[in-house]
This record gives structure tokens, C-alpha cells and sequence, in this order.
């Protein structure tokens, strides 16, 4: 057995068991390129500070250099009993270079090295998920102006509220998605400060330069505190939290399409392609993909909530607790970028089936609305409009109709106010043209919103 980088002051090795519980290059190995930059960055700097000599500083570089290369082409050996990618790459580049490989630990622990290399990770990863929102952004812009003009029941309670147009309910899911792409860049902002040369928590005696090795890899500035740099995890539960948000607004849009996969329904058609069968019954088409997305959304969950738990109960600076923060980071990303990748996917693979939409619009007295803001204009108070559109929704609900089939006289008898212009405010097509408010559903306010995505996601 090797002696450990620390097994000097021990006089027995540590068990098997021990061995394989505490290690975690399995999962920790993906950090490699960012531990391997950190180390180049540091050890320039010990060049830089005359700690070491430009002469093991470029024999070192070599060495990480060998040693990427052969991680990269798959040659390189991950052993457990050298517990985590710090150790296994030091420990190899003493294999590989001997002496001054010894020098590179200097000043520098695995504590600030490890969140080094956790926050250059990162960075990658909101910029990967940053990519995949903006994909999805654009797959259901491209969605809405394929349906230009389709008018939908909207829902609140799930039952049948006002008419919308089928692109502002698109564009809907695209601003949240945008406040999720805010989050992540704010929280990038707020991640990119450099821990290395905190050591194991004091600090160093010896004069690093942690300005130096800061701005080499692309961090606004070193941490100010060197406890706070090695305790801090909360970086992690900020990328965490913004990942489970879109996650659940990617539940929500899932769930929103299983429902109008439905036969009930019928909205949504699925090409092939996104959906799938049933091993029992030959007619199924599931709109599996988004029933999977609705799922994984519970994992991201897991994942915060993992990391949340992990971290409440410990003292200041660094605990071994902490190497649990990686398999949940690994985990919510991975899944995060499948979760959008699906989303895109099956929103590129979707038909909105206008005369199912069209044949159902009748029903809901979706208008009703409409038709209390018509008796506004006639300077009735809102509240005596919403009186007398009630009862003539019982009536139409008692005589099976439209409100629109309602005859003037009807009307007139449950109030007298009413002309024979109602009517251009009955119905859905009338009733949605009579939106104007900012923001609203009225096919101006809803071009004009197309028009910014475009603009903004620079499509067409
Ligand atoms: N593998 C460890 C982690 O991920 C690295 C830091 C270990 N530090 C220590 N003093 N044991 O947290």
C-alpha cells in the first residue's frame, strides 16, 4: 500500500471500508481541467513570488500538461485509495516529475482548493444551462408564430376563464424562463470570487499573491475572508435554487401539455418522435417526455433540498460533510440540461390542433368578461356589470346557449341598458380584439411582444 500525501504521522493505514467510504475521485474526477488550471494558475504564482524557481514552475507545468493529456485520451489512472481528484493529479505528478511536484502544495490547501475548483466548474455549468434556456426560448417563440392568430380557452382553477391567444400563453413560459436565466447569471456574478490562498482556513505565512492567481482565472477578486472562502457553500444552494425553479417551471409547462394531450382535451399533438407506446395496450401515444420532465423536476428538488440539509448543522470553515455537495451539484445540472434539451425537443415536435381548439371555444362563456367591461363603457359600475352578466349567464346556461345567442330582448329584460352593439362584444374572436391593456392578450400588445423575442433572441 502507498503511503498517504498526509500518512506520515499514522502508524496503521486506514481500512478498506474507510477507504472506499471516504473516497471521491468516482465522482470527482469531472473536476480534473478546472483542478489542473487552478494548479497552473498557482503555480506561476509561486514562480511569480520567488517561492519556487521558473524552473520547477514550467517542469510542473509540463507535468499537468502529461497529466491532462492522459486523463483526456483515457490513459490516465483514477485510484480510490488517493481519494479525490486533488490528490490523485498531485500524486501523479510526483510519479511523473518527482521533486518539484512536492513544491506545488505550497500554500494551499485542498479546502480552498476544492471550492476553486467547484466555483470554475460552475461558471461552465451556468453558462451550458444558460445556452440550453435560450434554445428553449426560442423553440417556443418559433412555436407561437406558427400560430399566429389561434385563439385558446384560458384557464384559471383549471376551468374555463377568458380567451387567450395561443402565442401569449407561449410567451408566457418565455419570460419566466428569461428571470431564470437572470438568476443564473446573478448568481454567477455573485459566485465568481476566488478562495484559492485561504489555505486550510488561516490563511498562509508565506507571501502568495491571491490577487495574482484570482485574476488568472477569470475571477472578479479574491475572497476578502479566508474562513468565509472555505466554509461557503451558499454559491451552491443559489445554483441550486435558481436550477429548481426552472425545473418547476418546466414542470408546469409539462403538466400544461400532458393535460392537453388528452383525449379530452385534444389541444396538443405530439409528433411520433417525442412520443411512446404501451407494451399492453397497441392505440397508447403517451406524451411520455414531459410526464419525465414533470418527474426529474422532483430530483432537482431533492438536490437543493440535499445541499440544504448538508450544510445547516456545521461550524464555520471546512468539514468533511462538504464532499457531499458534489454529487447533488453534478446530479441537478445534468438533469437540468437533459430537462431542457427534452423541452426543446418535444416543443419542436408538437401541433396545436386548431379545430379541436376552434370546436371547443364556444363553451365557458368565455366572453363574460368582455361583456361586463361593454356595460363599463356604457358607465355602468364595474360591480352592477358583473350583476347583470351573471344573470345572463344563467340564462344562457338554463336555455343551453352562447351568451351571443342571447336576443336583444333577453338581455333587455334583465336590463334595459343594453344596445344592439353588445354583440360586437360577444364571442371570442370579438371579445379577444377588445383587449388593449399593456401586456394583455389583444393581438397588438401580443405582436408587439413577438417582436421584442425576436429582436432580443436575434431570430429571423
Ligand atoms: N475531497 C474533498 C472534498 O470534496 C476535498 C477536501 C478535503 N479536505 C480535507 N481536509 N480532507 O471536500
Amino acid at each position: 500500500k502507498e503511503v498517504k500525501l498526509w500518512g506520515e504521522r499514522f502508524q496503521d493505514s486506514v481500512t478498506d471500508a474507510v477507504e472506499k467510504f471516504s473516497e471521491s475521485v468516482s465522482y470527482d474526477k469531472r473536476l480534473y481541467k478546472q483542478d489542473i488550471n487552478g494548479s497552473r494558475a498557482h503555480a506561476s504564482m509561486l514562480a511569480q513570488q520567488g517561492l519556487i524557481t521558473a524552473e520547477d514552475r514550467d517542469i510542473i507545468l509540463k507535468g499537468l500538461a502529461d497529466i491532462e493529456r492522459s486523463i483526456e485520451s483515457g490513459e490516465f489512472i483514477w485510484r480510490a485509495d488517493r481519494e479525490d481528484v486533488h490528490m490523485n493529479i498531485e500524486a501523479s505528478l510526483t510519479d511523473l516529475i518527482g521533486e518539484p511536484a512536492k513544491k506545488l502544495h505550497t500554500a494551499r490547501s485542498r479546502n480552498d482548493q476544492v471550492c476553486t475548483d467547484v466555483r470554475l466548474w460552475c461558471r461552465d455549468a451556468i453558462d451550458q444551462i444558460l445556452r440550453c434556456i435560450s434554445r428553449l426560448q426560442v423553440a417556443l417563440v418559433n412555436l407561437a408564430i406558427q400560430n399566429e392568430g389561434l385563439i385558446i380557452p384560458g384557464y384559471t382553477h383549471l376551468q374555463r376563464a377568458q380567451p387567450l391567444l395561443l402565442q401569449h400563453l407561449l410567451l408566457s413560459y418565455v419570460e419566466q424562463l428569461e428571470r431564470d436565466s437572470g438568476r443564473l447569471v446573478d448568481c454567477k456574478a455573485r459566485m465568481n470570487f476566488s478562495p484559492l490562498g485561504a489555505c486550510a482556513l488561516a490563511g498562509t505565512g508565506l507571501p502568495i499573491d491571491r490577487f495574482a492567481t484570482s485574476m488568472a482565472l477569470g475571477f472578479t477578486a479574491p475572497l476578502r475572508n479566508s474562513v468565509d472562502a472555505v466554509s461557503d457553500r451558499d454559491f451552491l444552494l443559489e445554483f441550486l435554487s435558481a436550477n429548481s425553479i426552472i425545473a418547476i417551471h418546466l414542470s408546469r409547462l409539462a403538466e400544461e401539455w400532458v393535460i392537453w394531450a388528452t383525449e379530452e382535451f385534444g389541444f396538443l399533438i405530439p409528433s411520433d418522435a417525442v412520443s411512446t407506446g404501451s407494451s399492453i395496450m397497441p392505440q397508447k401515444k403517451n406524451p411520455d417526455p414531459m410526464e419525465l420532465v414533470r418527474g426529474k423536476s422532483a430530483r432537482v428538488i431533492g438536490d437543493l433540498t440535499t445541499l440544504l440539509v448538508l450544510c445547516k448543522g456545521l461550524p464555520q470553515a471546512y468539514n468533511r460533510d462538504l464532499q457531499e455537495d458534489k454529487e447533488p451539484l453534478f446530479d441537478s445540472v445534468e438533469t437540468i440540461v437533459a430537462m431542457l434539451e427534452v423541452t426543446t425537443e418535444f416543443a419542436q415536435n408538437v401541433t396545436f390542433n386548431q379545430k379541436r381548439i376552434s370546436r371547443s371555444l364556444p363553451a365557458g362563456h368565455l366572453d363574460a368578461t368582455t361583456m361586463a367591461d361593454y356595460l363599463v363603457h356604457k358607465g355602468t359600475p364595474f360591480r352592477t356589470s358583473h350583476d347583470i352578466v351573471g344573470k345572463a349567464v344563467a340564462l344562457s346556461l338554463s336555455k343551453e346557449c352562447q351568451l351571443s345567442e342571447l336576443s336583444l330582448h333577453e338581455l333587455r329584460q334583465i336590463d334595459p341598458i343594453f344596445e344592439d352593439d353588445v354583440y360586437d362584444f360577444l364571442g371570442v374572436e370579438n371579445s379577444i380584439k377588445k383587449f388593449c391593456s399593456y401586456g394583455s392578450t389583444g393581438s397588438d400588445c401580443v405582436s408587439e411582444q413577438i417582436n421584442f423575442w425576436c429582436h432580443k433572441l436575434n431570430l429571423n
